[in-house]
Formats: structure tokens, sequence, C-alpha cells
């Protein structure tokens, strides 16, 4: 299977489920190929679904469609299947920095509260937690129920950073890029990664 597209650098795992807002997942990805890291990239079935929906993603031929977006960048692209619980992401042995799921689905979200690891997704955010590894969560629903809180609450006790898909308007977005950009520069706060998506409150413009 070809699922290596270009580049090298420290791995990253980025989950895409099947909450609205893939959009994010995928300037992540875009983020994280640019700055040299290499992204094992696991995506949900409904996260194709939605990926399909919100960004016309071709689901039927997933590497090439992956190839087609995020190849030509320098970091190094790993597509895992979401139903391939023998991939390295799956290990506490492998080696990577953290895991980002962006969007979060409340079903994924239960799942990694609950520590069901029945796929890849939810076993490598396991893995991130038994390994106290960063897990960053970008859960999107809306309205909440007291299950979805207390799921995040769950996860926020255990050091999971909740990094809600809530824009804000203070910086005058103009554009939804820059709505997007604002949410996916906040995610990478949260891991230390350096980035310019957006200007802080009392920066010089
Ligand atoms: C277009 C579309 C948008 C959806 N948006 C959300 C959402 O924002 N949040 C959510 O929790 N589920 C949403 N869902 C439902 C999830 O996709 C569904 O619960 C799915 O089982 C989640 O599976 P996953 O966690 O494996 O990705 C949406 C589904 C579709 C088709």
């Amino acid at each position: 299977m070809v699922n290596e597209l270009v580049g090298t650098g420290r791995h990253w795992v980025l989950g895409i489920t099947g909450a609205s807002g893939s959009v994010y997942g995928v300037r992540l990805a875009e983020e994280l190929l640019d700055y040299g890291f290499t992204v094992n990239l696991v995506i949900s079935n409904a996260g194709w679904r939605v990926l399909k929906e919100e960004m016309d993603f071709d689901a039927s031929s997933r590497e090439s469609e992956l190839e087609r977006r995020f190849g030509g960048r320098s970091g190094r692209l790993i597509y895992h299947p979401v139903a391939d619980i023998g991939a390295s992401i799956a290990s506490g042995s492998f080696r990577a920095e953290g895991m980002i799921v962006a969007p979060c689905s409340m079903g994924t979200l239960s799942s990694i509260a609950h520590g069901s690891s029945d796929n890849l997704m939810t076993r490598a955010a396991d893995v991130m937690l038994k390994e106290s590894r960063p897990l960053v969560i970008v859960p999107r629903e809306t309205p909440l129920h007291a299950i979805h809180l207390e799921n995040m609450l769950k996860l926020s006790r255990l050091g999971v950073k909740m990094v809600p898909a809530m824009p804000a308007f203070y910086q005058r977005p103009r554009t939804l890029e820059e709505i997007v950009d604002f949410l996916v520069g906040k995610v990478l706060d949260t891991v230390g990664i350096p980035h310019n998506l957006f200007k802080r409150w009392g920066e010089e413009s």
C-alpha cells in the first residue's frame, strides 16, 4: 500500500472524525506538513463522509485524494486506515510527539473517555493517555448534553487539552479562512508549535 507521501520529520498523529468542521483537520494537516513534521493521519469512516460533504473530498479513492490534497509539502504524510489496528501508532513503543483529534465527534470523544480502543483512532488516543503524551481534542457539537460535558471533563482531568471549535471575533475576521486559522492557531498553541495564523491580542498590526 503506497501511503507515504512526502518529506521527513518528527511524528504527529492527526485524527479527523465525522464531526462538522473537517476544514480544521485539513488546515492542521497542512500546517504540520509545512512545518516539516510527519503527519500520521487517521480518518474515521464518518470523517470521510463529512470531508465529502463539506470539502468535496473523493472518498472512493482515499490515498490518491490525500496525495492530491497534501502532496508537495515539506513534511511527510502517512495515511493509516482506521481499521488498521496493527499500525505503528497503535503501539506505545512508536515515538509520536502527540495526537490532535480535529474535529472530534461526540462518538469518538465518548470512546476515548471510556478507553474503548475499538479502532485505530481511539487506540492511538488511548496510547497518548497511557504514555502521558499530549492529546488535544477539538470537540464539535451543539447543543451539548450532560454526557458530552462529562466526557470532556473526564478527559480534561486526565490532562487532555480541550480546544472546542469556538471561534473568537475580537480580531474581526473578514473571511472564513481567518476564522478557521484562529482555531488552528489555538490548537498549535496548546502543543507549543509556533505559527503566524492570527494576530495576538495586544500585538501591533
Ligand atoms: C454532515 C455531518 C455532520 C455531522 N456533524 C457532527 C458534529 O458536529 N458533531 C458530532 O458529534 N457528530 C456529527 N455528525 C455525526 C457523526 O458523524 C456520527 O455520530 C458518527 O458516528 C461519528 O463517528 P466517528 O466518531 O467514528 O467519526 C455528523 C454527521 C454528518 C453526516
